[in-house]
């Protein structure tokens, strides 16, 4: 049997899945370790050198200096990466932002002024709980953008403009690369509005475009690091609760990773805002229960550490994700990975990756059906 060193995953006999595998156990192995590629070609030409261009979409200038508010809608993954969309759009334009689930969407009445900008957020572009809310945002006369991973689905029909991701075909049920590429479509998508609407300071635009550059490679380097993660992953397959705390969109890495890992290796993970833990949650931390502990936002790493320490104190194992070189949470964590540093908005790019993996190898140890989770398929398409 030959073996492919880094993954240590023994082959068995090619046939025509395990070619489209690539060598790969599963298609989400395979599509996390595309993340790189689809980074590459979703920034593409779209990316220059010292600015973004996104004039493809067709949104004019006068559309986004009229602007007055912008609604996120998505569901699972994709509302994750809402979440992050959120705060680029806030902090590169001035613009008020909501997101909401798609389904929850439904039930609400907000103030939606005439020149509002809706968000529509799918990787499969058919799921109905989003285009149900995209259809009622459109009746209240919102200009709707679809960022979408299938060219033609009903959510970029269906929208005014579409943007795009790259990621090529994800055939797991679990989104990784559609995620990822969500990510800096969001974060081009922020940057073009705030040009247009002189929002975006010269400093933090070249600091994002060079780090949106940096990403792909970056992200080859944490994948290179795949077997500490795995090693750990088996160690703690057999809890049947783990948790997930950070704080900003330390947070919202939190949620997707505990989405990843509840719905393909069938433990109950949950993630929690680190702030809110000490208001209840804590209460089911006992002796050796693990948190995974997302710390990579500047502006709120002594806060983190502050419930990182309150957890440990209750016999929590800390697995800390965090910036290269944060050496107190050396003393504090029972085991660190460490993320190349870039900018703030960009770090979930990078946080997601151990915790993808993290889920992954837990998914294999518990013999769980890592492509096809149970209950679960790539695009819901019932409300
Ligand atoms: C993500 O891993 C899940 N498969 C699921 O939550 C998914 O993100 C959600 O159903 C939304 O799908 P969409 O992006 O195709 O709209």
């Amino acid at each position: 049997m030959r073996r492919i060193k880094e993954e240590n995953i023994t082959l068995g006999p090619w046939d025509s899945t395990r070619a489209e595998k690539l060598g790969y156990e599963h298609f989400m192995l395979k599509e996390i370790h595309e993340q790189p590629k689809a980074l590459r070609d979703t920034m593409g030409a779209r990316l220059r050198e010292e600015s973004v261009f996104l004039e493809e979409i067709g949104l004019k200038d006068e559309v986004l200096r009229s602007l007055e508010k912008i609604f996120i809608i998505a569901c699972g993954t994709s509302y994750h990466a809402g979440l992050v969309g959120r705060e680029a759009l806030e902090e590169l334009t001035g613009l008020p932002v909501e997101v909401d689930i798609a389904s929850e969407f439904c039930y609400r009445n907000p103030f939606m002024p005439a020149n509002s900008l809706v968000i529509a957020i799918s990787q499969s572009g058919t799921t109905t709980d989003t285009l149900v809310a995209m259809r009622k945002c459109k009746a209240r006369g919102a200009k709707i953008i679809a960022i979408t991973n299938v060219v033609g689905s009903t959510v970029a029909q269906e929208a005014d403009y579409t943007l795009y991701t790259r990621a090529g075909s994800e055939i797991a049920i679990a989104s990784t690369k559609t995620y990822v590429t969500q990510l800096v479509a969001l974060i081009m998508l922020a940057l073009q509005v705030g040009l247009v609407r002189k929002t975006v300071e010269e400093t933090r635009l070249a600091q994002l475009i060079k780090g949106l550059h940096a990403l792909p490679n970056q992200l080859e380097e944490l994948l290179g690091q795949a077997s500490p993660i795995a090693e750990l992953a088996r160690k703690y397959a057999s809890h049947e609760h783990i948790f997930f705390i950070g704080r900003s969109l330390d947070y919202a890495i939190a949620l997707e990773g505990a989405l990843k890992l509840k719905e393909i290796s069938y433990i109950h993970a949950e993630a929690c805002a680190a702030g809110e833990f000490k208001h209840g949650t804590l209460a089911l931390v006992t002796e050796g229960v693990p948190i995974i502990a997302l710390a990579t936002q500047p502006h709120v790493f002594s806060q983190t550490l502050g419930n990182i320490q309150g957890a440990r104190d209750k016999g929590a194992k800390i697995i800390a994700v965090a910036k290269a070189g944060k050496d107190e949470l050396g003393e504090l964590a029972h085991h660190l990975f460490e993320i190349p540093a870039t900018h703030r908005l960009l770090s979930p790019i990078l946080a997601v990756v151990p915790l993808q993996l993290f889920a992954y190898y837990a998914a294999v140890e518990r013999g769980c059906d890592v492509d096809k989770p149970r209950n679960l398929t790539k695009s819901v398409m019932t409300e």
